[in-house]
């Protein structure tokens, strides 16, 4: 057990969050076709980029890690001799399903007791119609999932779920693939591939929430600078947002309109949040912003808002148990099938923690404010949930203790560091 209440009375300072998952996942993937060599600056060095990197490595691509610099050296993959890991991460196991499927070899991808428990038929069935040989456990639902590569063709396919893995997945697929690809979206999800791709100089066209991929000459070989996560600074910024008497300023962190569905409705709770500045680098917006403590009112939330704040829901119902009023978040269902049951992890936590909330099929109901309690609390193994939990210690008003924390690896490895230089 680790005892999450370190009696921190406010923050004040400034952070540089970590570097972007998503973004740094699709570098090294859109590196790994680039045969000429492709350099990551500002690299995200955390378990999951790693499970990305090993995969490729098996997949005979030399990876370079030089501090937070990834160096993907030129050579084309080939295949691997095992099993490709993909540890607990759905980004590495998904996409590089989309690349492999166009390989003309034969793959295998798995992960932890997490990862064979999520959704992989989202993925099994677009790839399918495109023509790959792809086969996954439980009629095609889960990992292990075994590929033998080869020619793929266009669709046009609508996708049922919003998730952008799935989109982007289809993306890299679509550049391997003889005709369009046609992949429509009725809700936007995160576009940082295809932000990418055109930086890159890969013509996509995005329009109307659909994009056409043909295919083309494949990237030869580039260099992009990644940006801060948003996902990982909004710990820091609800820790100043819920705090007496703080004060945060994040820089450079990315501030992609497709990400900040959070920053939008802390605004909408009113949050003292401004933005200090905004510019465009490597086809992203990077901001800086800065936080002041605030008096928080309810919020509603539903279907459209959730793929801009998807990995944020566990702080938005935090933030509601101290906000005056009913908070309402539904069309949340995709939390089930995260890392853990986030819907469910999260109604454990702040229940034990004495909040008024109320799990629904697809979303919470948050009644505030409450003053939270002491309680054990349980990460469920989700970096995520237990980096929740420690912001939510610093409001509670009792000792709050957390089974194990080590999976904040997979996201924010300095976290801790983080949060004590800016902790008073
Ligand atoms: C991610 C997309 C989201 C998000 C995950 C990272 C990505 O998942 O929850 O943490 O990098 O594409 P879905 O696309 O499945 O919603």
């Amino acid at each position: 057990m680790k005892k999450l209440s370190l009696g921190i009375k406010r923050i004040e300072g400034e952070i540089i969050p970590p570097s972007d998952k998503s973004i740094t996942h699709r570098a090294i993937l859109v590196g790994s076709l680039a045969n000429k060599g492709f350099r990551i600056k500002r690299a995200l060095i955390s378990a999951d980029i790693l499970s990305t990197v090993n995969c490729l490595r098996s997949l005979g691509k030399d990876i370079r890690i030089e501090g937070c610099e990834i160096h993907i050296i030129k050579g084309n993959l080939r295949e691997a001799s095992g099993i490709l890991d993909c540890g607990n991460s759905g980004t590495t196991a998904r996409l590089l399903a989309g690349l492999l499927a166009a390989q003309p070899f034969y793959s295998v991808l798995d992960g932890d007791d997490s990862l064979r428990r999520r959704p992989m038929k989202r993925i099994v069935e677009p790839l399918r119609l495109m023509g790959a040989q792809i086969f996954g456990r439980q009629d095609d639902s889960f990992l292990p999932l075994s590929l033998r590569g080869g020619y793929l063709h266009g669709v046009d396919y609508e996708l049922p779920v919003a998730s952008s893995q799935v989109k982007s997945a289809l993306i890299l697929a679509g550049l391997l693939a003889e005709g369009t690809t046609i992949i429509r979206e009725k809700i936007k999800t995160r576009d940082h591939l295809e932000r990418m791709l055109q930086y890159l100089g890969v013509e996509l066209n995005c329009e109307n929430n659909s994009i056409r991929v043909r295919p083309q000459e494949k990237v030869d070989s580039g260099e992009i600078t990644v940006p801060g996560d948003i996902s990982s600074a909004a710990f820091l910024i609800s820790a100043a947002v819920m705090l007496p008497n703080s004060h945060l300023v994040i820089r450079r962190v990315n501030f992609n309109p497709t990400r900040i569905g959070f920053i939008k409705v802390l605004d909408k709770m009113g949050a003292r949040l401004s933005i200090l500045s905004l510019e465009n680098k490597f086809n992203e917006e990077i901001a800086d912003l800065e936080v002041k403590t605030s008096e928080l009112k309810a919020v509603e939330i539903e279907a459209s808002d959730i793929p801009s704040l998807v990995d944020e829901i566990p702080l938005i119902a935090l933030l509601a148990t101290q906000a005056h009023g009913l908070t309402k978040i539904t069309g949340a269902k995709e939390l089930r099938y995260k890392e853990c049951d986030r819907l469910h992890a999260i109604w454990v936590n702040l229940k034990r923690m004495g909040a008024k909330v109320v799990e629904l099929e697809d979303g919470l109901v948050i009644e505030g404010p409450t003053k939270l309690k002491g309680a054990k609390v349980e990460s469920f193994n989700d970096h995520r949930i237990a980096m929740t939990m420690a912001v939510a210690a610093t409001v509670a008003g009792g000792e709050v203790w957390i089974d194990q924390d080590d999976c904040l690896k997979i996201s924010y490895p300095d976290f801790w560091e983080h949060f004590m230089a800016v902790s008073h």
